[in-house]
């Protein structure tokens, strides 16, 4: 076989002028949507595992929501109800309107070719070419070889892998292999695409480069993702919002950047310090602690305090403002700046020295300006 002829009809990439558009999506309604979902599972020793536990949400058409979660936390089980590889014992899935728990098995065949998935190991076929793996759910389906040809020359362009058509998974890098997973679960033209920590066994300049595909797909081709990872630093990147499994359980959800401003869980807080670094060093905290017991275990003057700004508040003079107004002295501990979703994040941590009124007044007009607040005076 030739090994340019597939792509002899391929032209460049533009679903989005296909009447086949994947993010095609009804208007108002959510993309997905899942009620009061419930799974469990019977481990080998008899015991009920509540895998999920009455989880309710909506993701919109052309968004990138993020579940992340511990190892454990249900994050799979609940992304496979999407599809009905989990069948929840109690609720509702819903994609693009259509209730999945009603369909026959034709129709639910049917339904699943709208909704891809890319696996953290690539689930490659060994024994076929990249160009083969990705035609693989093509033939399935029963479309012609020349269909199949134009498809599978557009979907390598897309992801950037027409060189490697015919080589062989072993003969590819990590990356290579996702890019190759990517354009197999795009082939179908799918509505959602479903990811389930597809970086996880990459190194981190790849991660970038596969999040920067699966934007880019996001964009070009207005598809809907849901993304599973345990990296805040993945959904720091690329997702828009979030919702933080715990126990079966979603524990908070939002935009991302409000997420990172304010977690409302201890289990998001210690997600966030990974990758924005709030930790002080113990020298600092030991000096802190030793002036608060010799004060008779009282803060006194002393409030150690971490404040989240994003967006335009970054560079404006809020602080020294505060300064100004209410006397606050204070100097900073530990202080970061970074970017989400295109907008700056700024956490910095404050030991401020001021009498309670003057440091009521600064708290005050900062939360005023958008400043989120928190007290950390329990940690020393
Ligand atoms: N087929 C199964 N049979 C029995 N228990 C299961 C099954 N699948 C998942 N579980 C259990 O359900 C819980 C949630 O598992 P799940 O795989 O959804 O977690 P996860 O958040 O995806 O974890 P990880 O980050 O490690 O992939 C775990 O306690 C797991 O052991
Ligand atoms: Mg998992």
């Amino acid at each position: 076989m030739n090994a340019r002829a597939p792509f002899a009809a391929a032209s460049s990439h533009t679903p989005q002028n296909s009447e086949e558009l994947p993010g095609e999506a009804r208007q108002g309604i959510p993309m997905v949507e899942l009620e009061n979902i419930s799974v469990s599972f019977r481990s080998p020793d008899g015991k009920l595992v509540q895998a999920v536990r009455d989880v309710s949400l909506q993701i919109a058409s052309g968004e990138i929501f993020g579940i992340i979660g511990r190892s454990g936390a249900g994050k799979s089980t609940l992304v496979r109800t999407l599809n009905l590889l989990a069948r929840p014992e109690k609720g509702h899935v819903s994609i693009n309107g259509q209730n999945l728990l009603s369909l026959g098995e034709n129709e639910l065949r049917h339904a699943r070719r709208e909704i891809g998935m890319v696996f953290q190991h690539f689930n490659l076929l060994s024994s076929r070419t990249v160009f083969e793996n990705v035609a693989f759910p093509l033939e399935l389906a029963g479309h012609d070889k020349a269909y199949i040809a134009r498809e599978v020359g557009q979907l390598l362009d897309l992801v950037g892998l027409h060189e490697q058509a015919w080589r062989y998974p072993h003969q590819l890098s990590g990356g290579q292999k996702q890019r190759v997973g990517i354009a197999r679960a795009l082939a179908s033209k799918p509505k959602v695409l479903l990811s389930d920590e597809a970086t996880s066994a990459l190194d981190p300049e790849t991660t970038r480069n596969i999040l920067d595909l699966l934007r880019r797909i996001n964009r070009e081709l207005g598809l809907t993702i849901v993304l599973i990872t345990h990296e805040m630093q993945v959904v720091k990147q690329i997702c828009d919002r979030i919702a933080v499994m715990d126990s079966g359980r979603i524990v908070e959800s939002g935009k991302v950047i409000d997420v990172f401003r304010a977690p409302q869980t201890a289990i998001t807080r210690t997600m966030i310090g990974e990758v924005i670094a709030h930790e002080l060093p113990s020298s600092v905290l030991t000096r802190i602690q030793r002036r608060r017991l010799a004060r008779g275990n009282t803060a006194g003057p002393e409030c150690l305090l971490r404040l989240s700004f994003a967006g335009d508040d970054v560079d404006r003079p809020l602080l020294s403002e505060a300064v100004k107004r209410y006397g606050l002295d204070f100097n900073i501990l530990h202080g970061q700046i970074d970017e989400i979703q295109g907008q700056a994040f700024a956490s910095l941590t404050l030991l401020a020295h001021a009498g309670e009124e003057a440091l009521q007044g600064a708290k005050e007009f900062l939360r005023n300006h958008d400043v989120s607040i928190e007290e950390l005076n329990h940690v020393v």
